[in-house]
């Protein structure tokens, strides 16, 4: 594992954003997986701005999200197909038959169809304040494929900020799982502000165990966790 510790969440932003960038000049139909969250959003700003001023071109680009609720209409706003449109997708040229999300209809052959494309090439994710993955909650099997998640309330607490209230928030999701996460051939964690201080922490000093999801993410041969000082703040 390799730990990047920028000053601050802008950095670890420009960072990412550079990361996709430099990945899909070196290879044109780049299969990225991508993450929802408030983390990669300020990356995905920066992509956008990128694509205008820089001439960029996407159309080659297959993406697979990693995530999806069980229960929220496609073009709702609490969707994650609406999130990424407006974060990322409608700023730049990926075309919609490549953009792939987890949905009840595709999941039993997720998996497969991101081997389809030749597998990952670059993973974006984020991590939970239990240290779930996408939505591998923690007791998730680190064998998992890509499946119908029940979704922590703790998880369900921290993004009923997205939702009119708590009850609103749905109680599953369609997730890749930790093994499909693992073929990634290259992952980048990020992780900003003080609220991740304390998984950051249990994620750098813990031993390989399935209560932490994230854990597996060290036996990565290629993989990078970026953090602001404020998530450093209690690593060594
Ligand atoms: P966040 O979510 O980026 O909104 O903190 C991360 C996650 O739950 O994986």
């Amino acid at each position: 594992m390799k730990i990047l510790v920028f000053d601050t969440k802008q950095e670890v932003s420009e960072f990412i954003a550079n990361k996709v960038i430099d990945q899909v000049q070196k290879k044109p139909d780049t299969v990225l997986g991508l993450a929802t969250g408030s983390t990669p959003k300020e990356a995905y700003r920066y992509i956008k701005n990128d694509y205008k001023q820089n001439n960029r071109d996407y159309s080659k680009v297959i993406t697979f999200n990693l995530d999806e609720y069980l229960g929220v209409l496609k073009d709702s706003i609490n969707s994650y197909r609406q999130y990424m449109k407006e974060a990322l997708f409608e700023g730049i040229n990926i075309p919609n038959s490549q953009q792939y999300f987890p949905l009840k209809t595709n999941m039993k052959n997720y998996d497969n169809l991101i081997k389809e494309h030749g597998g990952v090439d670059l993973q974006l994710l984020g991590i939970g304040l239990n240290g779930h993955i996408a939505f591998n909650e923690p007791g998730s099997s680190f064998q998992s494929k890509t499946r119908i998640i029940e979704l922590d309330e703790s998880t369900r607490k921290r993004n009923s900020k997205y939702f009119r209230s708590i009850d609103h928030v749905p109680t599953q999701a369609i997730s890749m799982g930790i093994s499909t996460i693992m073929k990634a051939k290259e992952i980048i964690l990020a992780a900003t502000s003080e609220v991740k201080a304390d998984i950051i922490k249990q994620l750098v000093d813990s031993n390989i165990n399935e209560n932490l999801p994230a854990s597996i993410l060290k036996t990565h041969e290629n993989f990078t966790l970026v953090l602001d000082q404020e998530a450093a703040r209690d690593i060594n």
